[in-house]
């Protein structure tokens, strides 16, 4: 479940690589574009409109967000409606610019080679996120399992990595689960 999908590039990203996914936003214009993107790639991604104070809880194995948490006035009531969606065992990915990402920074990386079609974006994105960028401090009130951090676009982007406690969904059904008693054996 990708909340804040925007135009859906993530849930699409997602779809081929074999995941069943939907795509969750509040702009209605995002979820046209979205849909129209999607049919025109046949991709299997599915969109919807919501906000992510109203996730159903408990959703989705993996809930991600690409620069929600930055967009809205309540990061904290959006990190743990984010959290509330994912499964027992499941994941959450955030993907925000780090404090890293200032204009200096993206000059200096785009000085280093950088697609062109990327440029302007990169610069842009650098302006608006320069000193307001979402403190990562914050994934530790979750009291999650764990907290990875891996580092992109030269550090200047983040994806935190957050895994809720419990048993992954996919393994549930396993002998090894059986065994130890999670469902009953058949
Ligand atoms: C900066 S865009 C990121 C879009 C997309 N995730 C990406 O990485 O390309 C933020 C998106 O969050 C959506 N959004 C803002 N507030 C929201 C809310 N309360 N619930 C759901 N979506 C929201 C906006 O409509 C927008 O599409």
């Amino acid at each position: 479940m990708d909340v804040g999908c925007g135009p859906g590039l993530v849930a699409r990203l997602a779809a081929v690589r074999g995941y069943r996914v939907i795509g969750i936003d509040a702009d209605p214009q995002m979820i046209r574009a979205a849909k129209r993107l999607a049919k025109h790639q046949c991709s299997s991604a599915s969109f919807k409109i919501g906000d992510v104070a109203g996730l159903p809880v408990e959703a989705a194995e993996v809930v991600s967000a690409a620069s929600l948490l930055a967009v809205l006035e309540d990061k904290v009531g959006g990190l743990n409606a984010l959290w509330k969606g994912v499964r027992p065992g499941g994941t959450l990915l955030v993907i925000e610019p780090t404090e890293q990402m200032t204009v200096e920074n993206a000059n200096r990386v785009i000085e280093n080679g950088l697609p062109r079609k990327r440029i302007d974006g990169l610069r842009l994105w650098a302006a608006a996120r320069q000193g307001r960028t979402v403190d990562p401090e914050m994934y530790d009130t979750l009291g999650a399992e764990s907290v990875r951090f891996v580092p992109l676009l030269h550090g200047l982007v983040g994806a935190w990595i957050i895994q809720k406690k419990g048993i992954p969904y996919a393994d549930i059904f396993t002998p090894a689960a059986q065994d130890a008693g999670v469902i009953g054996a058949a």
